[in-house]
């Protein structure tokens, strides 16, 4: 079994930081979000991955080289138009042949087991089969209406009236099957090649689709609300430790990870929270929900709920929070938690 990465797309939510860089790379809890997928395709017993990657495909391929570090062996196929996650899956047609694959989105943050899924389905033999997630707004994902045994009935993408609150995540298995279906579709009424349309082509022809409900913790990160989410979720699973130098003027609270190689002085750390290795803090109050990436420099600030991109400097007031930074540029949570969930 293979497994394929997308990692392409224009993250458009997250402008103006993902004009200069993808948004897999954006770390939650300090590690980038498309670092997490590779550890559980890895923890899948899967070592042969394509990373589909678009406009910022330099800087994925600077960020994880030949994928040895992570016992895996990577294979680069380039996206220049991000025209769908069916465009992706027909792109690296050549990578995948004939062999069964995971369809893996690089903004998707899993914590579970994802590998007894991937047994199942190496058993089983369907064509396809998805991961399902209950959600409070299904109308902003790919949704599938399942009949009794998890037979996949149908499959919808962003519809205002969705058969049921069950979202496809973006962990999907497929067989070679799915080669034909993503040529046999047209765009859909965003422009892009859908998987979800592949798949009910899938259906549509008989073949076997099957879904289960996944029990762990799933997040598109799609917009910073949902980055922030998962950096408190991800933040709050970290085991804590000190390691790196908080000088005795400084005060520690709650679970606090301080790599080595940062240092901390005369601050308040309220945790959860991370600071990175090269990371200075001074004078500042961090956390709770902070993650200080490597080689930040705060001082005399506020930073709080919010990601700091490596290499971020923050002075003085205003307050960090709600952010994603790296110092100059910065998109913010929306203040109206309504406004939160609309889409791009
Ligand atoms: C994509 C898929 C959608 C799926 C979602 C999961 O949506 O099209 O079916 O539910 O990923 O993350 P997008 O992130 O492109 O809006």
């Amino acid at each position: 079994m293979r497994a394929l990465v997308l990692a392409g797309g224009s993250g458009s939510r997250l402008h103006p930081l993902t004009s200069s860089m993808p948004k897999q790379l954006i770390p939650v809890a300090n590690e980038p979000v498309l670092l997490h997928c590779l550890r559980n395709i890895r923890a899948m017993g899967i070592r042969e991955v394509g990373i589909v990657d678009g406009r910022h495909g330099d800087q994925i391929r600077a960020a994880l080289g030949d994928g040895s570090a992570w016992d895996l062996d990577l294979t680069y196929i380039r996206q220049h138009t991000p025209a769908g996650l069916a465009d992706g899956v027909r792109l690296a047609a050549g990578f995948l042949g004939d062999e069964d694959f995971v369809l893996y989105l690089g903004d998707n943050v899993v914590v579970g087991d994802l590998a007894g899924a991937a047994d199942e389905f190496r058993s089983s033999r369907v064509a396809a089969k998805l991961l399902l997630a209950k959600v409070a707004d299904p109308s902003r994902y790919g949704v599938a209406d399942v009949g009794p045994g998890g037979a996949v009935r149908a499959v919808v993408e962003k519809s205002p009236t969705p058969p049921s609150d069950l979202a496809i995540m973006g962990v999907y298995f497929f067989t070679r099957e799915i080669h034909a279906a993503v040529h046999r579709i047209g765009p859909s009424p965003r422009g892009e090649f859908e998987i979800t349309d592949a798949i009910q082509h899938l259906i549509d022809t008989g073949a076997a689709v099957t879904a289960q409900t996944f029990t762990g913790l799933w997040k598109d990160t799609g917009t910073v609300e949902d980055m922030l989410d998962c950096n408190r979720t991800l933040l709050d699973l970290l085991r804590p430790g000190v390691a790196g130098a908080v000088d005795a003027a400084s005060a520690v609270h709650g679970d606090v990870t301080v790599e080595r190689g940062a240092r901390v002085s005369r601050s308040v750390l309220r945790g959860p929270l991370v600071v990175a290795a090269g990371a200075v803090v001074e004078d500042s109050e961090i956390g709770p929900y902070a993650a200080i990436g490597p080689d930040c420099e705060v001082r005399e600030a506020v930073v709080r709920d919010s990601i700091l991109l490596a290499g971020a400097v923050v002075r003085g007031r205003p307050p960090v929070t709600g952010q994603i930074t790296d110092g100059r540029l910065r998109v913010t949570a929306p203040a109206n938690p309504s406004a939160r969930r609309s889409p791009a």
